[in-house]
Parts: C-alpha cells; structure tokens; sequence
C-alpha cells in the first residue's frame, strides 16, 4: 500500500494547490464574482467560516477607523523616525507595529477577556473596577491620553452607534458602558476607548451572531484574535506615514535638547 511521508506543517485556512488559491474552501474566482470584501476575507481566513454582512461590515469598520490616528501617536512616531533614518518601507512599518501593546492599540484582548469575565460573574461595574485597583491592573480598553468625558473619541461613538442598530443583542458593550460611567466618575480621561470599544462589541458579535460556540468564543478570546484588527488596521496608516516622510524627503530625525530634561 502507499506509505504516507510524515508531514512537518498543519495548515487548514487556506489552500494553494489546485487551479486557483482558495480561503477557509472559498475559490478566488467567488470571492472576487460575489463581491466579497475585506471583512469576508478575514472571515475565511481568521474565523475559518462566511459570517453575516453585518458581522464584516463591523469588522471593515474597525479596520477603517483604526487605520490611524495623525503622526504624534506611539506607532507612526516610530515609523515616522524610522523612515527619516532612511530605512526601507518594512523596516518603517514594524518598527511602529512593534508599539502596539498593552498602553496602545494592542489592549483589545485584554479588554475582552476581562470585561466578558467581568459581565459573566455578574460583577457590577464598583466590584469589577476595584478588584481591578485592588490587582494593580489598569482596566484595559479605559482610559486615553487626549479623549475626556468632554471630548468623546469619535470612534467609539460610531461602532456603538452602528451595533446599536446591527447587532442582535449589545450586552456586553453596555456593560462596558456602565463600566465607563463609573471609571468618569473617578476621572474625566477614563472614557471607554476605542480598543475597550472593539473588544466588548466583539464579544457581542461571537455571542450574538450564533455563528460560534461558547468553546469556539472562549478559545478566539484565550488566543487573543482581537488585537491582530488593529494591527491590521494600523499598518494601513504606518505605510501611509511611510510614504510621507520619503515623498516629503525629509532628514534624520534628531530629538531637541530642550526637550529632554537632562539630570543626575
Ligand atoms: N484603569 C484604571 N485607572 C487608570 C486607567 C485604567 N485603564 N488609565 C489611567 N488610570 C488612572 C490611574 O490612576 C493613573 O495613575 P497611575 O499612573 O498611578 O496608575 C491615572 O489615571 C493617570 O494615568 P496616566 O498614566 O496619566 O494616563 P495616560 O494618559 O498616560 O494613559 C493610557 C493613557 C495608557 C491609555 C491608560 O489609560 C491605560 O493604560 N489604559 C489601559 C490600556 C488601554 O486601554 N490602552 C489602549 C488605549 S486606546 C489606543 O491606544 C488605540
Ligand atoms: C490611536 O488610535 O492611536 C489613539 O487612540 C492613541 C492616541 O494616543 O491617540
């Protein structure tokens, strides 16, 4: 009989082999005849099934919103340096990918894995907030450097706005909602930011959309699929930055003395 070689590599997202590539089974030609978008592409090859319009159009829009936020933000000060320092486009953009983290941008997770704990134990938002204080843990997806309770992140405002009005059921965002009301009782910059925002709604989307397990839903948050969205979303901004600073061909970038308080 035939002896099968070992194989050294698993792979089930995607398929290269026959006439035309294939993500999660779907063939190129459908995905381009049927209009499919980014959000259905992630779909496939993230979540490995075809989810509802609604669902990939949220995903689209959080693509779009994070896709930057100006040039003085950790990730495209990064690139920004980098390129001035005539470094090649690859070079540029990880160099302001590898910002994304726990204070910026990468608090996504996080901020879905304690906020879906939070809400499932049933805590209100005094005990889940304090049991936070009392570990030393700031609160992920609270907080911003330059957004207040009286200058609201617009983002925020949009992707509540539209699972408002999409998504089947919001409990998880209008926990966290509660949540922020609690936290701007304490100070005015503890608003709900937009990684708090995406992670809480997305946990309404695995929850509401019915397309998932609550195995499949506790293994997406486990992982920590969420804050690949705004990886993704922000090297669309970071190559921007890129491109900028060599059209603009701008100098080695040399931070000023005066800004730096030099002391023993
Ligand atoms: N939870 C609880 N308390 C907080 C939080 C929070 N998330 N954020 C700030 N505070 C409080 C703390 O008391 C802090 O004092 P401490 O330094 O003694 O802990 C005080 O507010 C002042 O904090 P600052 O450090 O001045 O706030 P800063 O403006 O530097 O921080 C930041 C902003 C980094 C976003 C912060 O709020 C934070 O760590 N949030 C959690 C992580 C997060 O969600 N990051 C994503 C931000 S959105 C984005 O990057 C796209
Ligand atoms: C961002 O999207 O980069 C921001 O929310 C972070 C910031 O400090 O503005």
């Amino acid at each position: 009989g035939k002896v099968r070689a070992p194989t050294h590599i698993i792979s089930t997202i995607s398929d290269d082999r026959g006439e035309e590539p294939c993500y999660g089974g779907v063939p190129m030609s459908s995905i381009v005849e049927q209009g499919y978008g980014v959000g259905d592409v992630i779909s496939l090859l993230w979540f490995k099934r075809s989810l509802p319009r609604y669902c990939t159009h949220f995903i689209e829009i959080c693509i779009m919103l994070c896709a930057d936020h100006g040039p003085c933000v950790s990730g495209a000060h990064n690139t920004i340096v980098t390129a001035r320092a005539g470094k090649d486009l690859v070079s540029s953009l990880v160099s302001g990918l590898l910002t994304i983290g726990p204070r910026f941008g990468g608090a996504i997770d996080d901020a879905a894995r304690y906020f879906k704990d939070a809400y499932d134990r049933n805590l209100t938002p005094y005990e889940f907030v304090e049991s936070m204080k009392k570990k030393g843990i700031r609160v992920p997806g609270i907080g911003h450097r330059i957004k207040r309770a009286d200058n609201r992140d617009k983002r925020v405002e949009l992707l509540q706005s539209f699972a408002r009005t999409h998504f089947p059921s919001v409990k998880y965002m209008e926990y966290a909602e509660q949540v922020e009301t609690y936290t701007l009782s304490k100070a005015n910059n503890l608003v709900l930011n937009v990684d708090g925002a995406i992670g809480s709604l997305f946990l309404d989307l695995l929850a509401g959309s019915g397309m998932f397990t609550k195995q499949e839903i506790d293994e997406i948050i486990e992982i920590g699929y969420l804050n690949g969205l705004f990886v993704l979303a922000r090297s669309i901004g970071l190559i921007g930055h890129t491109f900028d600073q060599k059209r603009l061909k701008q100098p080695l970038y040399r931070h000023p003395w005066e800004d730096v308080l030099y002391t023993k």
